[in-house]
């Protein structure tokens, strides 16, 4: 037996180096945005989820500076005790406006949202059905819940039925949960056919529409407003940090559901309350989403200049792109391996393009993952697909 009980970390960190699965931060120094500095060197940023380019925008910036300067830097202890103020509820109220539910409730992040959500909704008697693909924060949601957990393949709504089919019954509740845009591949969740499923079944249903928030949708709503969902009984998630460029999270239901978890979510009830600096970003970016429409349309703009030239310039680039027929500012092009997936990563940096490798862990298999923002330019995408083309199409020596 080792005589030091902590023996085994330095061996688990060799076997994490010889799998090329190490990571570590990068220092990016300077505002966010479509471009960015890193190692003192100015780089395109294809890495953010800053979708709208809302976290370096001067109003969010003024409006957490005011919001400071009212409230302070922290909000001193949980929402239920001394951490709330009136901005936390606005933000709630535009939420629930945003999202055209009854109301909302805001977590310190999305994570929390998630775990806490989903562990006080089932418990020990009841079942998950899980993507495959979900995010972190799903799945330690449903292993903290203690409830039977069944996952099935990544969007097959066949399998999902089958498995309804065979064990709803033996359990008290059910819910299924599922990222709206799955984060690491970009595709969408088969909104109208889980809905249906989960009335079939008499199964709740819960969508995190993390990446989907303020970027699909006429409105920005989300995918439950891009699949034209809106109004419909479901438990929705969601993050201040990605399109609304703060920190932070949310569930939107229904009155009951936020006045029971307001009641019973730990990750809610025993943490502080998000910073007032945070909740006013988040609601000056809420405000913008709805009087910038053109923010999300050039969004989607960028995505078509991408595919457009992929088309008229790299057909064997752009025939290897994950999900190939759907729209999202989610880009994903797979790869042998996490060592190739790291190769390419530098390679792409040694181009002036910030887009690094995704692996294991985080997915099954390794791969650039690309994110489109609203503050790119058409050069941006240009360079972006011309380097592509030169380290993705050749082989890696
Ligand atoms: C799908 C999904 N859900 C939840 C989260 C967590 O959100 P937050 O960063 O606010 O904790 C993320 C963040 O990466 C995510 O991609």
């Amino acid at each position: 037996m080792p005589s030091n009980p902590y023996h085994w970390i330095e061996k688990s960190l060799s076997t994490i180096h010889k799998a090329n699965w190490y990571r570590s931060v990068k220092t990016i120094e300077s505002i966010p945005g479509a471009t960015i500095k890193l190692e003192g060197k100015k780089f395109i940023n294809f890495a953010s989820n800053d979708y709208l380019g809302l976290a370096g925008d001067p109003r969010l910036i003024e409006a957490a500076i005011q919001a400071t300067k009212e409230f302070g830097t922290g909000s001193t202890g949980s929402r239920l005790l001394t951490g709330h103020r009136e901005i936390h509820q606005e933000l709630e109220l535009e939420i629930a406006k945003l999202k055209q539910t009854e109301t909302a409730l805001v977590f310190s992040s999305g994570y929390l949202a998630n775990i806490g959500v989903i562990s006080s909704v089932v418990s020990k008697r009841d079942l998950i059905l899980s993507d495959k693909y979900n995010h972190s924060s799903l799945k330690n949601g449903a292993i903290l819940s203690g409830a039977e957990i069944i996952e099935y393949s990544h969007n097959n709504i066949e399998e999902l039925t089958n498995k309804l089919e065979q064990y709803r019954e033996k359990y008290r509740r059910s819910l299924i949960i599922t990222d709206s845009v799955f984060s690491m591949d970009g595709d969408l969740c088969k909104l109208p056919l889980l809905l249906d499923l989960a009335e079939k079944y008499n199964s709740m249903l819960l969508v995190d529409e993390a990446h989907a928030t303020g970027v699909f949708g006429m409105n920005g709503g989300g995918c439950v407003e891009h699949f034209n969902c809106t109004g419909k009984e479901l438990i929705q998630i969601g993050t201040l940090s990605k399109a609304l460029g703060s920190l932070g999270g949310y569930v939107a239901g229904s009155k009951k559901l936020i006045e029971f978890l307001r009641n019973r979510t730990p990750s809610w009830i025993y943490t502080t309350g998000l910073t007032p600096a945070d909740t006013a970003a988040a609601l000056t970016a809420i405000k913008i989403i709805k009087k910038e429409p053109e923010r999300r349309l050039k969004l989607w703009q960028n995505l078509e200049t991408l595919l457009n030239l992929l088309e008229t310039e790299n057909q064997q680039l752009g025939a290897k792109k994950k999900n190939l027929n759907e729209r999202s500012p989610i880009i994903c092009f797979p790869l042998k391996n996490a060592a190739e997936a790291l190769i390419i990563g530098e390679k792409l940096k040694q181009a002036g393009i910030f887009a690094p490798a995704i692996r294991p862990p985080t997915v099954n298999t390794s791969r650039i993952r690309i994110s489109l923002m609203a503050t790119h330019e058409t050069n941006h995408i240009q360079q972006l697909v011309a380097a592509l083309g030169e380290v993705i199409s050749c082989p890696v020596e």
